[in-house]
């Protein structure tokens, strides 16, 4: 079965669009140069461009337009556009032909002239990196990805895809697509459960039943910059949606299964993020990307730092032989794309990689796009060559291993921009920023404290100094005392110190001991003070001179200048 009318259905809208663009440019043409046939121009993918040339007919004449070329060079990512020219009298039978030949009604936009079109090209490839902050996108987390790749399973994504599509529709509106959102979020909460750093929550929409889930893995050192991965978790049949039964199993079981299976594989391999990722199963996307869009418009409200977001929308369907995987370059960020063909080539180079593009807001990533996030959207086929049966009750079929390429970007992806490590990081500790220290006979000192790792919680520790060769009273001022920290508060805190005069080097300790169970004194629990005589001269400057430590410093830089001479010219 070829796409169902419904499916048709989908594009519909773009060409009636198209057509009455059309027909109000041809109308004003007739009333100004009669009877003239003008040339017109359409951009689409370059696939279907090239098939349309190699297929023509009486009918259907079109042309590659001139500068064909110029149009490539407007960005790499634009590859997969072509323009085409032909006469306007023919657009009716150009739908007719994308009708036949790609089941679809307007996969193409149409453009009055040449610089019409190569100015919508390179506006709509290049629009969304002109607002966005650009981003330092680096790769250098390989232990994280490794550590997380080896957790993997290909088997987990086919199960997930098989619970999913066991409701017999996830139809936002429909009590079972209700449902699927709560098993969703059972089954995401029952995988994080070791973990208190991963919540989930439902995302509650007031205009119909199901909600969107999402779950947060807080980041450790950059909580407030957020990842976003995410797929529709809704499905539809296109022939009574209400009624009938979706399986939704392509679209988009699979991109829940990856991003499900991300999220095992996240707290099977202990992997703690440096930046929030958020998991995000969205509702009601078939009906016009609601629930997504009621997301990223609260997230900008809210002035949310979303650094970037991948959507998972059908990826258990290889429409396309040996490419694997079609990055979506329309609604998109190109930055951002480029980046993540950057991480398949770094850790993935045997998945082959391309373009392609929807020609309009055809998921989620469009939603974000739409406020200005960076989204991306790899994809399982050439839009042409994608999954036939979806929204039908044939969308039953899952290709696990085609999938496992999305799981893989998906990994590579939340690690490269979460950063991080695997296992949680210093642990909740005090500490001496040194674990040694030299003052100066008959100075003060200031000695550093500082808090490391987990500061969720209060702590207090207290501090004490033990003689050595130093004694308390006598060559220094004894000291004991305790610090205290407020919950978030990494801050470091001063103990200070008073030396007195030595004739040789002396040695104290100056020790700390925690008072609080959950925090530890970390790694520089002791401190060896050093008591050092001050050089003969210096001391005898300083001392005539009544000088502090500014004489002090001054002396010893114009002596290591070579302006004055030691006196004992050793
Ligand atoms: N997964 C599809 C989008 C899709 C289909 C992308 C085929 C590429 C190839 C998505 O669930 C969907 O059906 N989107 C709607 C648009 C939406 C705004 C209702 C569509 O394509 O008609
Ligand atoms: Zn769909």
């Amino acid at each position: 079965m070829r796409r169902t009318n419904q499916v048709l259905l989908r594009y519909c809208f773009l060409l009636s669009l198209l057509t009455i663009t059309s027909f109000a440019t041809n109308a004003e043409k007739i009333s100004e140069i009669e009877q003239e046939d003008s040339e017109v121009w359409i951009s689409l993918d370059s696939i279907t461009a090239s098939k349309l040339l190699s297929d023509q007919t009486e009918l259907l004449k079109v042309q590659a337009a001139n500068e064909h070329n110029s149009i490539r060079n407007l960005n790499e990512l634009s590859q997969n556009i072509s323009l085409l020219k032909l006469p306007e009298s023919q657009i009716t039978s150009l739908s007719k032909w994308m009708h036949d030949n790609e089941q679809r009604c307007g996969g193409f936009f149409y453009h009055e002239s040449e610089d019409e079109a190569k100015a919508f090209i390179a506006n709509s490839l290049l629009s969304s990196a002109s607002n966005k902050r650009q981003f330092a996108y680096s790769i250098d987390n390989q232990f994280s990805v490794d550590a997380l790749l080896t957790k993997i399973s290909a088997d987990n994504m086919a199960s997930t895809v098989s619970d999913l599509s066991n409701f017999y529709s996830r139809y936002y509106a429909r009590q079972s697509g209700y449902d699927s959102a709560i098993w969703l979020r059972d089954h995401w909460q029952s995988l994080a459960s070791s973990r208190n750093d991963i919540q989930v929550s439902l995302f509650e929409h007031n205009n119909w039943l199901q909600p969107s889930v999402i779950a947060t893995i807080a980041g450790t050192s950059k909580p407030d910059e957020i990842i976003v991965i995410g797929g529709h978790l809704d499905s539809i049949n296109g022939f009574n949606p209400s009624a009938n039964v979706a399986p939704g199993a392509d679209d988009n079981a699979s991109g829940i299964a990856v991003i499900t299976e991300t999220l095992r594989a996240i707290v099977a391999a202990d992997y703690r993020p440096a930046r929030t990722i958020q998991i995000i199963g969205y509702a009601a996307e078939e009906v016009g990307l609601r629930g997504s869009s009621e997301i990223a418009s609260s997230y900008k409200e809210q002035n949310k730092n979303v650094i970037g977001v991948s959507q998972f929308d059908m990826t258990g369907y290889n429409g396309s032989n040996s490419t694997k995987i079609f990055f979506v370059n329309d609604y998109t960020d190109n930055a951002q794309t480029t980046f993540m063909t950057q991480l398949l080539e770094h850790y993935f180079p045997a998945i082959e990689f391309s373009f392609t593009q929807c020609g309009y807001a055809c998921s989620d990533h469009a939603s974000w796009n739409s406020q200005g996030f960076a989204a991306s959207f790899p994809f399982e086929a050439t839009f042409n060559q994608s999954n036939d049966l979806i929204h039908t009750s044939n969308d039953t079929h899952f290709d696990k291993e085609h999938a496992t390429n999305f799981l893989k970007l998906s990994i590579a992806y939340v690690a490269e921009l979460g950063k991080g490590q695997i296992g949680e990081s210093e642990v909740a500790s005090i500490q001496f920023e040194t674990n040694a220290l030299e003052i100066i006979e008959g100075t003060q000192a200031t000695i550093e404290v500082e808090r490391i790792g987990d500061t969720s919680e209060s702590v207090t520790v207290s501090y004490h100094s033990l003689d050595g060769s130093a004694i308390g009273g006598l060559d220094y001022t004894a000291i004991s005392g305790s610090l205290s920290w407020e919950a978030n508060d990494s801050s470091n805190k001063a103990i200070s110190l008073q030396v007195g005069q030595v004739n040789e080097e002396k040695h104290f300790v100056v020790e700390l001991s925690s008072s609080s169970s959950s925090t530890n004194t970390g790694s520089y629990q002791q401190l060896v003070v050093t008591i050092k005589p001050q050089p003969e001269s210096i001391d005898t400057l300083s001392r005539s001179s009544g000088g502090g430590p500014l004489t002090l410093w001054l002396f010893s830089t114009l002596l290591a200048s070579g302006f004055i001479r030691r006196s004992d010219n050793r």
